[in-house]
């Protein structure tokens, strides 16, 4: 037996006390739909996400709820783990940056950075005094022609409020390694996607890298630096080596780390691309660990037009939009509305339209007319082929290319153009059982009007195992009414090898894609 081939996907870990959002939603989302294509297509998947529950800014949202830290983030940390629950993640492991085994990882590659040396021959790590502006709700230093002075106060671009901040600190020396990253850079064509944040990073780190303060002795709520009393690391350094511990390091001879690191991908929003393709490449290169292969920075949610944020009050709640649209309905949504890497503006007039074109009219009529002709006029049984046309071998074609041409795009994370070469099969299967029209065959040539309805169960098999990463309980009904067991809906049963055999037995159809109906419109519709 070969080996399955491993892939390791990870979300970044969600601030604890953070209430979770569409926007927290999405990025999971994403790495779901990827673990699940993956994991049907053949791979070891090993799915990452979890919560990043150090620094200043929990230690200071703990206190205002009158709690200690680490009961705090054990009750906050709960609404991420519902999160997932109500999205429906697939996650193989969920991360927290206080437990145990993270303390010792962090650690271990702290000491690794230390005792390694920086390209130009100099220690990675150093002791000096830190001066500097701080923001303590990004968790980011900024440089003074950064900030923006509003009654006496300083204020970074991203609205957050920073403060002078002077204590001893340690430094990476970041600024030894900007060669080394460029050249990374350039030597790894895909390591950064899409290919406009690639080309910010580039001139971010051509630019000039300075020198990071990597520790804090203002305050106690992280991970100790090993070996220098009153110092906790950067919360940045910490939580990026999430990725680490959950594949078991330090223990690098592990079978879980040689198996999964370095990892595939580390899926992330554009707002923290810098952290993840600029700092932590160079982090693990300093511990003389392989760089990740891929960074890839999705765009961000804006609702009706507007910024997503807490003062504004409008900040889209999930399990709202579950609850009212449904979970795939959602999950297809979100992938299919905003091509994957630009911004995108929820509206629920957008939302209602893809559940009922896109859903209800084309892939929902699809599913259900032809199901329910093979129920009336198939005896409810897969029906016997017989000789097949041009159009029907073209169309067939087409439902067996269908995973090719997806694949090439779900592993560039081009989720929309993978749902758009989805639809097209759904389009062409529509204008197909119209040119056919399977319904006027039954008196005049029963015999082809079994053929084109076989035809059409295959393609439909072929759109019910493909939907599944994106909408695994819808594609799981379609799946259901074709009488297809779990072990016949995996990658490997596409293709006309395993084409189902005619006189199968299938139960009655049911409706899988709902119209939504808004309000005012149904009482019109009442008359
Ligand atoms: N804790 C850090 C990540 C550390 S990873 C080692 C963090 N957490 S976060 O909770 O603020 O953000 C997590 C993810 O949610 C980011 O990828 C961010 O881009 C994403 N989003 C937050 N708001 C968003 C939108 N409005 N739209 C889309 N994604 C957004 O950053």
């Amino acid at each position: 037996m070969s080996a399955r081939k491993p892939y390791y996907v990870t979300t970044p870990i969600y601030y604890v006390n953070d209430a979770p959002h569409i926007g927290h939603a999405y990025t999971t989302l994403a790495c779901d739909v990827l673990a699940r294509f993956m994991r049907l297509d053949g791979y070891d998947v090993h799915f990452l996400t979890g919560t990043d529950e150090h620094g200043q800014k929990v230690e200071k949202a703990a206190s205002a709820a009158g709690m200690e830290p680490q009961p705090f983030t054990d009750k906050v940390s709960r609404n991420f783990r519902d999160l997932g629950q109500l999205m429906g993640y697939s996650n193989d492991d969920f991360i927290r940056t206080t437990e145990p085994r993270h303390i010792k990882a962090s650690q271990a590659i702290w000491q690794a950075m230390a005792a390694g040396k920086s390209p130009k021959g100099r220690d990675n790590i150093y002791l000096e005094k830190y001066g500097g502006w701080y923001a303590v709700r990004d968790e980011a230093f900024y440089g003074e022609d950064e900030l923006t002075k509003r009654d006496g106060k300083m204020f970074a671009p991203s609205g957050a409020e920073a403060e002078w901040v002077e204590e001893p600190s340690y430094f990476f020396r970041l600024s030894d390694w900007q060669d080394t990253l460029l050249k990374h850079y350039e030597d790894n064509p895909d390591f950064i996607g899409p290919a406009s944040r690639r080309n910010e990073v580039i001139s971010f780190v051509k630019s000039g890298l300075e020198d990071l303060s990597i520790s804090r002795t203002t305050f106690g709520w992280g991970v100790p630096v090993p070996g220098a009393p009153g110092h906790i690391m950067y919360v940045w350094v910490d939580a990026l080596t999430n990725y680490l511990t959950a594949v078991g390091y330090p223990d690098t001879k592990s079978e879980i780390f040689s198996k999964y690191w370095p990892a595939d991908l580390h899926m992330v929003g554009k707002d923290i691309v810098r952290f993840h393709a600029v700092y932590w490449p160079a982090f693990l290169m300093a511990a003389g660990i392989k760089p990740q292969k891929r960074v890839f920075a999705h765009g961000w949610w804006t609702n009706e037009g507007q910024k997503i944020s807490k003062s504004l009050g409008n900040v889209i709640v999930p399990a709202e939009l579950v609850a009212k649209y449904g979970l795939d309905q959602l999950r297809y949504f979100l992938l299919r509305e905003v091509p994957f890497g630009q911004d995108g503006d929820f509206s629920n007039a957008a939302m209602v339209r893809r559940m009922n074109t896109d859903l209800a009219n084309d892939f929902g009529n699809l599913v259900q007319r032809v199901l329910t002709q093979v129920n009336r006029n198939c005896n409810a049984a897969v029906p016997q082929h017989g000789e097949y046309t041009s159009a029907d071998l073209s169309i067939l074609k087409r439902a067996h290319d269908l995973l090719d041409r997806m694949r090439v795009e779900i592993q560039r994370q081009s989720f929309h153009l993978a749902l758009e070469a989805m639809w097209e099969l759904i389009a062409a299967g529509n204008r197909y059982v119209d040119a056919q029209a399977p319904w006027g065959l039954k008196k005049t040539d029963p015999e082809r009007m079994a053929t084109v309805l076989y035809v059409l169960v295959e393609v439909i098999r072929h759109l019910g195992i493909l939907a599944q990463p994106v909408m695994p309980i819808s594609a799981g009904k379609i799946l259901d009414q074709l009488g297809l067991a779990a072990d016949e809906r995996g990658f490997d049963r596409l293709g006309l090898t395993h084409a189902l055999e005619p006189g199968r037995a299938l139960p009655k159809p049911a409706p899988v894609f709902p119209r939504f109906v808004v309000e005012g419109e149904a009482a019109k519709a009442q008359g």
